[in-house]
């Protein structure tokens, strides 16, 4: 959807489908005083009989018989005192996607109250930019496999959102991060919404390939390849699947001079389990389980559109987790490209085989500045955060306090976990260097200190994701599936890296 900027047209005179009013709870009558005189007072007639109370969240459509407009979706923000980026998003996404729903093609934005009354304090952008970015999000839904609707009942697309922005505060950068960031989260959604058949590791390879550009370049390893780079714990999940694995690896040159920034993604493209097979019962959501190396895609996508002075690395060591006769047995040992042996005592634990080895191949040839991992680790995760939050843990706190703000910023958030020295007992085998799993306590942790051990000293966070990597039902600006998680985030978080 396209956004444009109208200096000087005024909600009486804008030419759209539908005029997007917001209002909060305090409306006095003042704002919308100028168009309301041409309604002859029908706003001020529905805010006084408390027909419509501005409260977060509310919306009320209201034909005009005049006017340059047809329809107003008068859209409750909620208490003033009380707004927040957070909520200007979910009112956007609300309403933007209550005029898709019914069919608009054109909508127009009233900053008015925005300008009216300094509604947001401290953040990043204006009020407009988090509704927009709220509504622009909500858009989303994955259409792959539906039949297109028959051409006569057919609604249109939204395909348009005028912005009346009196003052002209909004242009310049404004619409930049939305028209890259936002397409680069639904890119990353698509990827994640793809059933295991259509997104098998050879596919997410082609899918990164065709990122490359000037600034991308992609590698892409096979089997023998893994194997001449020692990579058999990555290895070891593949056994046990028909689909060839394929470790992925794009590098981003934004013209700095660093060294670069790792991003590895998990990418196992679906989980059974392997021999330590899963529960029938659920098992469909494991093609979500290259939730991270999507996110990394779509980060490398809009930062190279968004030409960041950074350098990046992102790896993505795909493939399948399969039970096949050929498979790891609960028991195998294996080693890793750093040398370290690995006791597998459940292949379900996989995750973390396939990103110890993303890791030492990012140190070994990149030596990273900083590596984040973007990975559906731990079922545990959602014990411990539920849905709300992404577990973070790491070695280094101000990677980590970059990572918090970019965190706040996007509402992306992440919630710090310990890395106490202590877990190590918990990976202590009987006869290799560490085993692949911790016991039935600390799960989340746990998986995180085991890949703890393969980042040694270089500045390191781990972002599990496997809690808000889906959503099991719609949210204001999040369809039910795939979230995107992590390309806002990521990006924020490289746009001011340093
Ligand atoms: N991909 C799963 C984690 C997961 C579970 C993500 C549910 C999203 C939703 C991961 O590979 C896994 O199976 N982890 C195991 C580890 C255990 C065997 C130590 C888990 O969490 O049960
Ligand atoms: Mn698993
Ligand atoms: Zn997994």
């Amino acid at each position: 959807m396209e956004i444009k900027i109208e200096k000087n047209v005024s909600e009486s005179s804008i030419k759209a489908d539908v005029l997007i009013l917001p209002f909060t709870e305090e409306y006095t009558g003042t704002v919308y005083s100028k168009l309301d005189e041409g309604l002859q007072g029908l706003i001020r007639r529905i805010v006084e009989t408390k027909e419509f109370t501005g409260k977060h969240g509310e919306l009320t459509l209201i034909h005009l018989l005049k006017g340059s407009v047809e329809k107003a979706l008068l859209v409750g923000l909620g208490k003033a005192a009380e707004i927040t980026a957070e909520k200007l998003r979910r009112a956007g996404g609300k309403a933007l996607k209550y005029l898709k729903g019914l069919g608009a093609a054109t909508a127009a934005l009233s900053t008015a109250i925005f300008k009216e009354q300094a509604l947001l304090h401290g953040a990043q952008h204006n009020t407009a930019f988090y509704f927009i970015e709220g509504g622009l999000l909500s858009l989303y839904d994955y259409k792959r496999y539906k039949k297109p609707e028959p051409q006569m009942n057919k609604r249109k697309e939204l395909k348009s959102l005028t912005l009346l922005d009196a003052d002209g505060e909004s242009s310049g950068g404004f619409s930049k991060w939305l028209d890259i960031v936002i397409p680069a989260t639904a890119y990353a959604r698509d990827l994640v919404n793809t059933p295991s058949a259509d997104m098998t590791p050879t596919i997410l390879g082609e899918t990164a390939k065709s990122l490359s550009g000037r600034r991308v370049k992609v590698k892409i390893l096979d089997a023998d390849d893994a194997k001449k780079e020692g990579m058999w714990s990555y290895l070891s999940v593949s056994k046990g699947s028909t689909e060839p694995p394929r470790f992925i690896v794009i590098e981003y040159k934004g013209g700095s001079k660093g060294a670069p920034v790792a991003i590895n993604g998990k990418s196992i493209t679906f989980d059974s389990g392997g021999l330590s097979l899963k529960p029938a019962d659920g098992m469909e959501k494991m093609k979500y389980d290259m939730a991270g190396g999507a996110a990394a895609l779509g980060i490398i996508k809009a930062v190279s559109e968004l030409s960041l002075p950074v350098n990046l690395v992102a790896i993505l060591p795909a493939t399948e987790n399969m039970p096949g006769g050929s498979a790891t047995r609960p028991g195998d040992v294996v080693t890793a490209i750093t040398g370290k042996t690995i006791e597998i005592l459940n292949t379900d634990a996989e995750g973390r085989l396939v990103l110890a080895d993303a890791m030492g191949y990012a140190i070994k040839h990149y030596k990273p500045a900083a590596v984040i991992d973007l990975a559906t680790l731990t079922g545990a995760c959602s014990i411990a955060l539920g849905n709300e939050a992404i577990a973070m843990m790491g070695n280094n706190e101000p990677l980590m306090d970059n990572l918090k703000k970019a965190a706040a910023e996007t509402y992306e958030r992440v919630w710090q976990m310990p890395l106490y020295e202590e877990y190590k007992d918990y990976l202590k085998s009987d006869i290799a260097d560490i085993k692949n799993i911790g016991g039935r306590t600390g799960g989340l942790v746990t998986a995180a200190y085991f890949l703890s051990e393969f980042a040694g000293d270089t500045p390191w966070v781990h972002l599990d994701i496997a809690s808000t990597a889906f959503a099991d039902k719609d949210k204001p600006y999040i369809c039910k599936g795939a979230t995107g998680i992590g390309v806002r985030l990521i990006v924020n978080f490289l746009s001011d890296y340093k």
